[in-house]
Order: C-alpha cells, then sequence, then structure tokens
C-alpha cells in the first residue's frame, strides 16, 4: 500500500498553486473542488508514489522480504494515481455537502484514499489484486488507515504542514 499511501503526506508537503478545479463553482455554487486540491498536489503526488514503489521494486526479493506482494509498474501506478482520485472524488462529494476545505469528514478523509487505489486496480489490473489481496491484509489495511492517517496528520500540523491536525 506504500504507492497508496505516500501522495498524500506528499501533496500536502507541496501543494498550493493553482486548483484542479481553477476556482470554479459547481452547478450548485460551491467550488468543485476547493482549494485543497491543486495540479501540483496531485502530479507531484502520484509520481512520489510511483517513485516509492519503483524502490519497492528493486529491492523485492532482497533482505528476506520475499513475501510481500509482488509490485508492479502497472500496479504502483494505478496505486498512486487512485488514491489521490480518490482524495479528488471525496471533496467532490464534501463540497456538495457544505463542508469547507478542510473540514473533518471523519470516515472518508481516511479511507478515500484506500477505496480510490483498490478501486483502480480492481478495475484496471483485478489479476494482481486478487493475487495479492487477502481477507487478514483487507482488515490490516483498514486497521492500519485511521492510525496512519492520525499519526501523518499530527506530525504535519506539529511541522506546520497542515493547518489542522486531521
Ligand atoms: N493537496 C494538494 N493537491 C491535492 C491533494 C492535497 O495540493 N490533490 C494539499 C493541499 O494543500 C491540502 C493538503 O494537501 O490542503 C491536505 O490535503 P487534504 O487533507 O486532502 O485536503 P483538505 O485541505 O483537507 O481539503 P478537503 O476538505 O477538500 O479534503
Ligand atoms: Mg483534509
Amino acid at each position: 500500500m506504500l504507492p497508496a499511501y505516500l501522495p498524500n503526506p506528499i501533496a500536502a508537503l507541496v501543494g498550493g498553486g493553482t486548483p484542479i478545479d481553477l476556482g470554479r463553482n459547481f452547478t450548485d455554487g460551491k467550488r468543485v473542488f476547493g482549494d485543497g486540491k491543486t495540479y501540483r498536489g496531485l502530479i507531484i503526488g502520484i509520481f512520489a508514489g510511483i517513485g516509492i514503489g519503483l524502490v519497492q521494486i528493486r529491492v523485492s526479493g532482497a533482505y528476506g522480504w520475499e513475501n510481500l506482494p509482488e509490485q508492479t509498474y502497472m500496479s504502483i501506478t494505478l496505486l498512486a494515481t487512485g488514491a489521490l482520485l480518490g482524495d479528488l472524488c471525496k471533496s467532490f462529494f464534501k463540497r456538495r455537502l457544505g463542508k469547507e476545505r478542510g473540514s473533518k469528514w471523519p470516515i472518508a478523509d481516511m479511507y478515500d484514499l484506500v477505496a480510490g487505489a483498490l478501486l483502480m486496480v480492481l478495475v484496471f489490473d483485478p489479476g494482481w489484486l486478487f493475487a495479492n489481496m487477502t481477507l487478514a491484509i483487507f482488515i490490516i489495511i483498514l486497521i492500519l488507515t485511521p492510525i496512519l492517517h492520525r499519526a501523518v496528520n499530527i506530525i504535519g500540523y506539529r511541522f506546520r504542514v497542515k493547518e489542522v491536525p486531521w
């Protein structure tokens, strides 16, 4: 899941500049995605996820880590892209519900990237997903995600990368 987990914190670190919705509103008069979703965050975030995936491919088999899922160029690209597309989708619906950029939306804010990443591999590389995903791994992802999410966001808040600790 590393290629899915890394894009969000990297986007928070480097994000800013032109928003993906170019500042435009949706038909309901509210922003399409909001200022928290920028091209820079999206693109650099995806490259960061692919980058960590390339490292995983490179070191796989070394250090006795043979039991880890075998990443492929396809899987890392789908996981990284899906994570931030899931995040983008979440923001779309968050705006429709009238929630401000950066406001709390507990379950969605945590699992958006997991849903996006897994949906992408399910659609475009189901063979990889079913070869590597077990119920146990899925449950570990469900448990680990909120913990990592909270920890990383608190760190981001302490270092003033994020304006809020969630
Ligand atoms: N970010 C970005 N581009 C993205 C995703 C994130 O620039 N595609 C940056 C933004 O600076 C954003 C920060 O990462 O503020 C944290 O991301 P996130 O918590 O997902 O965004 P929020 O600001 O909370 O906005 P939203 O309410 O839409 O989730
Ligand atoms: Mg947020």
